[in-house]
């Protein structure tokens, strides 16, 4: 086996468990990734590593390659426009909703370690407080990689992590320093968070109709054509009038003519008109 032959093995698999493409110009960024399951595997070369995975490829090896495929960059308030536009967005939510006791449902998809998610209560509780009356709000944070799930679940972010993005006056009121030098949420933005393991390659969703869906820094990493069934599967999701919020780099060009594109606070939100979404939930 070539080194090439052995990365389109590994590529492929990479590509059949999660649909995260590496193309073959892409195949150096699986050097490191490669390596690390070489040591794992306690083998000595990358063929010998080769051949003790196809001997036993077992539902924890590919777990772990998943794993080791995913790139998990994030911080704190990441772009900052999208944390203005949802203070919005549950502002009018809660303004024009039926019922007081509905909640206002986000998603974080593909959440990484919690940091979007953190974001996203701490923009809530500063500027639209009232969002957690009545029915109240719940975050679902979703990823594919189960360590950056436990990470938002426990919430400790170290020295580096709260440097980035978080600014010196929310964590000191939200996060709590702790004797490692690690600050952690506190429970009053922990407790609002669930978190599921979600695979967004999955052929279904199995969550509730979301009035916002922030799925950043995710869709690059698919083809085309993931990317179209994503947005579906995602679109699928949202209540009528819900808002998916993309990354910076991210757009729906090519990918689905089902939503509006609107300027909220300098963050470009796709919109699900009611009448589209209500015929796609009857459909
Ligand atoms: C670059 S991070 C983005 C995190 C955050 N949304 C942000 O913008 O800062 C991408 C995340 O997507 C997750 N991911 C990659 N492929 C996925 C898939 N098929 N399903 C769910 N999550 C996936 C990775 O584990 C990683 O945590």
């Amino acid at each position: 086996m070539t080194k090439d032959q052995i990365y389109k093995y590994f590529a492929d698999k990479i590509y059949e468990k999660s649909g995260i493409h590496y193309p073959e110009t892409n195949y150096y960024q699986l050097d490191s990734r490669l390596n690390a399951l070489t040591k794992y595997l306690d083998a000595n070369s990358l063929e010998e590593m080769f051949q003790k995975f196809k001997a036993h490829p077992s539902q924890e090896l590919l777990n772990y390659l998943i794993d080791l495929a995913t790139n998990n960059e994030t911080s704190f308030f990441r772009d900052r426009s999208p944390f203005h536009a949802i203070v919005e967005m549950a502002k009018e939510a809660k303004k024009t909703t039926t019922s007081s006791l509905q909640p206002f449902r986000v998603w974080s998809a593909a959440s990484s370690n919690g940091q979007e998610s953190y974001s996203i209560l701490m923009a809530l509780k500063e500027k639209a407080p009232e969002v957690f009356s009545g029915g109240g709000m719940k975050l679902l944070a979703t990823d594919i990689k189960q360590e950056c799930l436990n990470r938002t679940s426990e919430g400790f972010y170290n020295h580096l992590e709260v440097q980035r993005g978080l600014p010196a006056a929310l964590m000191i009121k939200y996060f709590k320093k702790m004797e490692d030098e690690r600050w952690q949420a506190k429970p009053e933005l922990r407790d609002l968070i669930k978190t599921e393991k979600l695979n967004l390659f999955a052929d279904s969703y199995n969550v509730d109709k979301m009035d916002v869906i922030f799925c950043r820094n995710v869709l690059i990493y698919q083809t085309m054509e993931n990317k179209i069934e994503i947005v579906k599967k995602l679109e699928r999701c949202l209540k009528p009038g819900g808002y998916l919020i993309l990354g910076s780099s991210e757009n729906l060009m090519g990918i689905s003519e089902n939503f509006e594109r609107e300027r909220i606070q300098d963050c470009t939100c796709y919109k699900i008109p009611a009448v589209t979404s209500a015929a796609s939930v009857s459909a």
